[in-house]
């Protein structure tokens, strides 16, 4: 086939940039999409289109034009590749991409995807911090900077987001989540999904989205990653699917298949979840890619004896694209020759890739993101950087603040900067930073000297992350006592958490709290600035060190964003997307738990409780405090027999009883007391965020419909039932108001 009649097929049916979204494309538009579509599938060889199902990495430095294997460049050229990963900048994307569309016989152009987590080159919080600002327009603010900045460096498809809910903090990848609730993580999966992908995605701010891990891989066994989920049909379809499912509803491109096996098959072979749950039950329409050789490691698994076998799972179950396997390239043919798949099969694969290819623009501009000059003036742009303090100062929690510690006196003559995390600036981005680099990160000891001046800031860094190192005790300890005030900057370092970093032990990690604890004794004013990648156990600094402020792993803008905070210029408001454990021994532990028969406490005895712990968390989901008070007053409801005909009200009255401004985020809480299964004690329904200047008071309300109170019953069917509920509103999990109505 040579490139006239490529062509003369693509302008007789008029190919240009396609301006709808997976969901979104209008009947016409997507008629037409199709047809061209299929325009281009019907002049494919059979070796041409398994090709683009296979997605290659590109290896070694990713950071230039480095050689590839010269195997792959053949591949490309023998169209071999619908898809690259870890291909970066505009430069070498369109090096290779040169390659694809000017000497295969298609030319049919690459997607390339990446990891864009929290960001591309401005590095955001990680998500689970993000996630704690519970800032819908913000986290999807923070997506359209990353698309903008990845979309610049050539890139038109990002990994994310990982909308795995999370319930055991040993698990390293809860730093890349929204946390263990389904419904705020649904809320933010819809949010990223509409900030990676906007209404266009040949749009030059917009990026392909990808829905991962479908499904249940953030419910490994012990915390352990890549292990073993054995899910029940009920908490897969309440708990793990729904921030999916959200996903799709909102039009995500792409979905990820999961590493992990799901009652016994591995979710890349799991035909139940993919080709019956998510594309005949969801009908979604978008691609679906495995995980990083997902498919082969099926033999690992011990479900498939060879490539071909895992090949003939991952094919039948849905699997479209093969991410770095190469085992679809190989087996695919053979299969079809022994008829396990059908061509109609994999037509319909193909036609899932090249869509996304015309929607993005690439068969009208294979180069339209390959601008260097463009590159260069996009990323870091100070807009993002502004954007990334804001996102940061957001997602901060403030865990606990005795004798009004913080906010700190802006003129406070002499501080104490200690511990690890002050100067250490790749742990500011942490794990999954893109193209992200240290050099471009603001420390906390930087701002801290530009604001005070270098004189009145006495650093030292005391303790290693981890390294079992007490040799700097003794300097630490001297700056304190000659400080009014002591930062302690501790925890974990930013490769901590993310992929294959799980701990055991969630403790502040090496010698650390050893520190923390002697500079407590010193009874200062002291602050401890926590940085972290999970919930850590806190349980003895939270007895003695007097403030406490949750920093997670918080990006580019580390410094501004925390001097923000510390010196009162932005009242703190993050809120815990996640429970922080009392001990590790609770794990998992989660606010929406089972009542059981026996709910008890640890004072009676044949109750569902330890013999030597609470059954509490030290800080429960949706916790953190401000500089100011909250006081919930006057909830009520606009009936007490709610009929579903029209919906329920609820309002309350939140006044600001502090003395400085705050936001407060509002959360509403719903129990089903009786189901034809047991219900949760707690279900989050609903929140929002409001600003109260001091003294003000807002009536805020809510509308619940029967939707909402909806849950898969008995049979497994998804409908409310009638009965008594208790509605709970308040500032935290635990700590609420409660009114009741009844379904009838
Ligand atoms: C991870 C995915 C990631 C992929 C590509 C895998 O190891 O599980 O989340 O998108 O690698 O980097």
């Amino acid at each position: 086939m040579n490139k006239i009649i490529i062509l003369a097929a693509l302008s007789i049916l008029g190919i240009t940039a396609c301006k709808t979204t997976v969901r979104q494309a209008p009947d016409n538009a997507e008629k037409n999409l199709n047809k061209r579509v299929d325009s281009v599938l019907v002049l494919m060889t059979l070796e041409e289109k398994i090709g683009q199902l296979n997605q290659f990495s590109g290896d070694g430095e990713l950071t230039g034009p480095v050689a590839l294997r010269p195997d792959l460049l053949k591949s490309i050229r023998d169209g071999k590749v619908g898809s690259m990963l870890n291909i970066n900048g505009a430069e070498y994307t369109r090096k290779i991409q040169k390659i694809a569309v000017e000497q295969s016989r298609m030319k049919i152009p690459l997607i390339f995807g990446y990891d864009v987590i929290h960001g591309y080159k401005t590095i955001f919080p990680i998500p689970l911090g993000e996630s704690a600002s519970w800032d819908i327009e913000g986290v999807e603010k923070a997506a359209r900077v990353a698309a903008t900045e990845a979309a610049a460096a050539g890139q038109h498809w990002t990994f994310a987001p990982m909308v795995d809910i999370a319930r055991d903090p040993r698990w390293g990848r809860v730093m890349e989540g929204s946390g263990e609730d389904p419904y705020l993580g649904s809320r933010l999966a819809e949010a990223r999904v509409r900030g990676f992908q906007g209404t266009d995605l040949s749009d030059k701010t917009t990026i392909l989205a990808c829905a991962k891990h479908y499904a249940g891989y953030g419910n490994a066994q012990a915390g352990r990653d890549y292990y073993t989920t054995d899910i029940s049909e009920n908490s897969l379809r309440e708990i793990y699917l729904p921030p999916f499912k959200a996903a799709a509803e909102a039009g995500v491109a792409t979905f990820m298949s999961a590493f992990n096996d799901l009652n016994g098959i591995p979710a890349t072979g799991n035909k139940y979840l993919i080709h019956d749950i998510l594309k005949t039950e969801w009908a979604y329409k978008g691609m679906v890619v495995s995980d990083w050789g997902s498919i082969s490691e099926m033999i690992i698994h011990g479900i498939a004896g060879n490539n071909y076998e895992a090949g003939d799972l991952a094919f039948n179950a849905g699997v479209d694209m093969d991410m770095e396997g190469s085992v679809y390239l190989t087996e695919l043919p053979n299969l079809l020759k022994n008829s396990k798949i059908t061509t109609a099969q994999i037509d319909e694969s193909v036609r899932r890739v090249l869509r996304l290819k015309f929607m993005l623009g690439l068969f009208d501009d294979p180069y339209r993101y390959c601008n260097t000059d463009y590159e260069k003036k996009t990323l870091l742009k100070p807009e993002f950087l502004n954007a990334a303090r804001d996102a940061a100062r957001k997602s901060f929690v403030l865990l606990k603040n005795d004798k009004q510690v913080l906010p700190l006196n802006p003129a406070v003559k002499s501080v104490a900067l200690i511990g690890p995390a002050a100067d250490a600036a790749n742990d500011m981005i942490g794990n999954w930073s893109g193209r992200g680099e240290g050099k471009d990160v603001i420390t906390l000891k930087k701002e801290l000297e530009t604001r005070l001046g270098a004189g009145k800031v006495i650093y030292a860094r005391g303790a290693g992350f981890n390294d079992g190192e007490k040799s700097g005790f003794a300097a630490a300890l001297a700056a304190a006592r000659r400080a009014d005030v002591i930062i302690a900057a501790f925890g974990e370092a930013g490769m901590m958490s993310g992929e294959s970093m799980s701990r055991a032990d969630i403790g502040i990690p090496g010698v650390q709290e050893e520190l923390i604890l002697e500079l407590a004794k010193l009874g200062k004013p002291m602050v401890l600035v926590l940085f972290n990648g999970r919930p850590l156990i806190l349980t003895k600094v939270n007895a003695t060190v007097p403030a406490i402020l949750d920093a997670w792993i918080p990006g580019t803008m580390a410094g501004p964003a925390l001097c923000d905070v510390l010196f009162g210029d932005y009242n703190p408001s993050g809120k815990l997307p996640i429970t922080f454990p009392y001990a590790l021994g609770q794990i998992p532990i989660f606010y929406d738990h089972k009542n059981s028969g026996r709910p008890g406490s640890q004072d009676q005895k044949y109750k569902s409780r330890y013999l030597d712990i609470p059954n509490d968390p030290l800080y429960p989901f949706g916790y953190g405090l401000s500089y100011t008070q909250f006081a919930y007053n006057n909830l009520n409801l606009n009936a007490s027999i709610f009929t579903g005909d029209k919906p329920l009200e609820i309002r309350v009255d939140v006044k600001n009883t502090g003395l400085v401004a705050g936001t407060e985020t509002v959360q509403l809480y719903i129990r089903d007391l009786v189901g034809s299964v047991t219900r949760p004690v707690k279900e989050l329904k609903g929140f929002k965020k409001l600003i109260l200047k001091a003294g003000e008071v807002q009536t805020i309300s809510f509308t619940v419909t029967k939707e909402d109170l909806s849950f898969y019953n008995r049979n497994n069917i998804w409908g409310a039932e009638p009965g008594k509920f208790t509605v709970f509103v308040g500032t935290n999990s635990q700590n609420t108001i409660e009114a009741g109505f009844e379904l009838k």
